[in-house]
């Protein structure tokens, strides 16, 4: 069955009334999110698993008889528009032996996925039209027949965007019962916080006195790497888009300084805020930014060579002269060191390392983190759309479900 997006998300809204009215505590927790309020693990913010009681969540769980799906249903030409997606609904699958139901509780939104909406080569595979949407999520066990699972463990798993997803157990991890806020495993303690440990440390490898740039600096991969750059004792400059970004960038996040990319003026205040030139260039960006931080590269400087977001949505190369003599020829003469990666094909095996460490600076307040949380499966789209223009502030986290104590 499909539905098209404005009747579905009416149809999903009223479902949702429920739930706020349910849960007035946690719907609050979401509007200041929506309002952009920070919050870390050393606040008072109370998780909404401790104030539910069991009859409240029965209501929840039983409301809930359908799965709904977001496919893809066609592939963009440019910017993804709400007409590259399709709201289906369908029966909640039935787990046989050796597989669980797993109902999505949160759905990381991330910049990969427009990759994975195009047919271009890349590392990974597209999504097929008609597919689901790919991503990663924080689930619950909602019925187990597999021995490792239980039914109310919290998982990690690449559920994609839909309410419920059958799985076997591969590529899933159980979130510790005592993690007050699942959805960190999403951001700062999973894949984006993993991403700015060993792009900066491995590939830029910043020596204290040194001057980090980052790009995308409030974003959930850029807010990381300063701060880690940060307690490595580097002058950390932050570029984000707007003041209100860049005034967290340096009064939460603690960065030296941050310049604010939409500025005409980008050249001149990132060269007045690096008066040293740049070390470690981390890019996220591409674009004027990159454009911007090219003069400024040091002698044997190093660029994590992370994503390239400004181009995401391009159609065809820029028009313009070839710059490649201009780029190489930087690269060359001040021996810069740029080095892509992706994430888990060439850095899996420090994970283990990573969640250490970061669990210990975290706790230890040393890592701030700041969520943009989105209620409903069926915003995914217009908040994807959003991510890829700036819009979201922190790691972009859909609400789609709540989970039962
Ligand atoms: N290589 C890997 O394995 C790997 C893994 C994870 C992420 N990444 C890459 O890391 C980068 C950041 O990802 P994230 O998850 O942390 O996303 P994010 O920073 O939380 O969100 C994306 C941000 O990109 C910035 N942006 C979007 N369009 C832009 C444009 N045209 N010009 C300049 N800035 C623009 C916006 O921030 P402002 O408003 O501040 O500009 C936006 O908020 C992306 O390029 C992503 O592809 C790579």
């Amino acid at each position: 069955m499909e539905a098209q997006l404005p009747a579905l998300a009416e149809k999903r809204g009223r479902r949702k009334l429920t739930t706020r009215i349910i849960f007035s505590v946690q719907a609050l927790r979401i509007q200041f999110d929506n309002r952009s309020v920070i919050h870390n693990l050393s606040s008072t913010w109370v998780p909404f698993h401790e104030i539910q009681d069991e009859s409240q969540m029965e209501t929840l769980s039983m409301s809930n008889s359908e799965n709904q799906q977001i496919v893809l249903a066609s592939r963009p030409i440019g910017a993804p528009t709400p007409d590259n997606f399709r709201f289906e609904t369908q029966p909640i699958p039935a787990p046989v032996q050796g597989q669980m139901l797993l109902r999505t509780i949160y759905l990381s939104l991330d910049p990969y996925m427009r990759g994975r909406m195009s047919e271009a080569p890349s590392y990974a595979p597209p999504v097929a039209i008609g597919d689901v949407m790919v991503g990663s999520t924080v689930s619950q066990v909602e019925i187990s027949h597999h021995p490792d699972f239980a039914a109310g463990d919290m998982v990690l798993s690449q559920s994609g965007w839909q309410d419920y997803a059958v799985s076997d157990g591969k590529g899933v991890f159980r979130l510790g019962a005592q993690m007050k806020h699942p959805s960190y495993a999403l951001g700062v303690l999973g894949m984006p916080g993993f991403t700015a440990y060993m792009g900066l440390l491995e590939i830029g490898q910043p020596v204290a006195g040194e001057t980090v740039v980052v790009a995308a600096a409030t974003g959930a991969v850029g807010s990381v790497v300063g701060q880690i750059a940060k307690l490595k004792g580097s002058h950390v400059v932050g570029i984000a888009g707007g003041e209100r970004k860049c005034r967290s960038a340096v009064e939460y996040l603690g960065f030296d300084a941050c310049i604010d990319h939409q500025d005409p003026a980008l050249k001149g205040l990132l060269a007045q805020a690096c008066p040293k030139g740049i070390d470690v260039y981390f890019e996220n960006v591409g674009g004027a930014v990159f454009e911007a931080v090219l003069p400024l590269l040091n002698t044997r400087s190093r660029i994590p060579l992370c994503g390239l977001i400004a181009h995401y949505n391009d159609r065809e190369a820029p028009q313009g002269g070839d710059r490649t003599a201009q780029v190489m020829g930087t690269f060359l003469k001040r021996r810069v060191r740029v080095q892509g990666f992706i994430i888990f094909d060439d850095y899996g095996s420090h994970f283990g390392e990573f969640q250490k460490q970061m669990s210990e600076w975290f706790t230890a307040g040393k890592i701030k983190y700041r969520e943009d949380i989105v209620e409903g499966l069926e915003r995914a789209p217009d908040a994807f759309i959003g991510l890829l223009q700036g819009k979201n502030f922190g790691k972009l986290v859909v609400q789609v479900g709540a989970a039962i104590k």
